[in-house]
């Protein structure tokens, strides 16, 4: 097992990466430190998984909500509910809350952690690979609103990571694909020698080799974690973590949530800021050609067809999170490796990149 420290004094915490964490009863032992606990999960995980959970609780005053399966449930509504259990339930400030299951459970899990009595501690135990090298790790939390996604939300970092990798066999090859996208973003921001890597291993990565996706899990969340020390509220450097999310929430809310995962809008937003970079003059030809030919041979879509409007994308840009003072801020590649935040690009430039992207 690996075990990658994120630096935040007080609030830091371990993500544990292995192959078989869910059975591994000291782990649970170790960092279960309330009687009360809370499992949120869905649908879809719970016949998967939840027992493997349950089994370590037999001793606990444990609880389960199980949410429909969907992005449209990381709502204010679902929050409502899991408040409500917790409060029938009499659960105490020293509840904890542990979230099995993708981003969705993860982020909407954290945050009922961090409103509930003003905050209890929560597990993240993800079970997506977009979840295991990202949304698990760095305490963002969010449900969505109808006007926008993640509106609604707050920092509040978890207890601990578990990571399991064995869990990832049972994910959809699309699902699987789209947490690609964020595990090479990883490499496109601040890890060049972690991008080459992925250009050598793509095929053993997408065929789920264990030693090769253990590490490509493990490269991510140190990135990851790095930066998350650096800048926990995301005042500046953490915003690199947004490369290619205001082009892909865009996309995600000109296509209803309905088309596109948030990984896929994520990978092909992340080839709309190199393709920016490309036209402000920022960036080479040949390496945008290396990031779309890895997008394509992580099987992630590269044009936004089907309904999504011009217009509806350009607008839902604008009420993006790294708007500041109504100025919206973009992350854009320097190099493979090197992303920045700039405000200065033109609008003529975005609107070509943008019509660049539809077909
Ligand atoms: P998700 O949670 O919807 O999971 C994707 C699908 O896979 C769902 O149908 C789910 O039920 C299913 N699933 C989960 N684990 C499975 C398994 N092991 N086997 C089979 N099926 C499984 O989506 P996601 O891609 O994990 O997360 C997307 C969400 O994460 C979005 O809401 C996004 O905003 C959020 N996010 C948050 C952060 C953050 O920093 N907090 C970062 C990135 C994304
Ligand atoms: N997923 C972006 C962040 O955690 O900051």
């Amino acid at each position: 097992m690996k075990i990658i420290k994120v630096d935040l004094g007080e609030r830091g915490y371990s993500i544990h990466i292995g192959n078989s964490i869910l059975s591994d009863k000291k782990i649970f032992n170790q960092y279960i430190t309330s009687k009360q606990v809370l499992v949120v999960t869905n649908e879809r995980v719970a016949p998967l998984y939840l027992k493997a959970i349950e089994k370590h609780l037999v001793n606990f005053d444990y609880e389960v909500f199980i949410l429909p399966d969907g992005e449209t449930y990381k709502s204010l509504d679902s929050l409502n509910q899991i408040i409500t259990q917790l409060l029938e339930r009499k659960f105490s400030r020293t509840c904890i809350l542990i979230a099995l299951g993708g981003g969705v459970v993860g982020d909407l899990t954290g945050f009922a952690a961090s409103c509930y009595q003003r905050g209890v501690k929560f597990i993240q135990i993800p079970t997506t690979l977009l979840a295991q090298v990202d949304s698990s790790v760095g305490g963002k939390t969010a449900v969505n609103h109808p006007l926008g996604k993640n509106m609604i939300g707050a920092f509040h970092q978890p207890h601990a990571v578990f990571s399991d990798t064995s869990v990832l066999a049972t994910l959809p090859d699309r699902e699987f694909a789209a947490g690609l996208a964020e595990i090479i973003k990883y490499g496109l921001i601040r890890d060049e020698k972690f991008f080459s890597w992925l250009e050598e291993n793509i095929n053993p990565l997408i065929e789920r080799d264990n030693q090769v996706l253990a590490y490509a899990i493990e490269r991510s969340c140190i990135n990851k974690a790095e930066v998350v020390a650096e800048d926990e509220r995301e005042t500046g450097y953490r915003a690199i973590l947004n490369l290619g999310h205001t082009f892909g929430h865009a996309i995600e809310t000109a296509l209803s949530y309905k088309e596109w995962l948030h990984g896929e809008a994520v990978g092909c937003g992340m080839l709309m800021a190199a393709d920016l970079s490309k036209r402000l003059g920022f960036f080479e030809q040949s390496q945008f050609d290396r990031i779309q030919l890895l997008l394509e041979r992580a099987a992630l879509p590269i044009k936004v067809h089907n309904d999504a409007e011009f217009n509806q994308i350009f607008e839902n840009m604008k009420v993006d999170k790294k708007s500041r003072d109504g100025i919206l801020h973009l992350v854009l590649l320097k190099n493979i490796g090197e992303a920045f935040v700039t405000s200065d690009y033109s609008e003529k430039a975005l609107k070509e990149t943008i019509k660049n992207f539809l077909c």
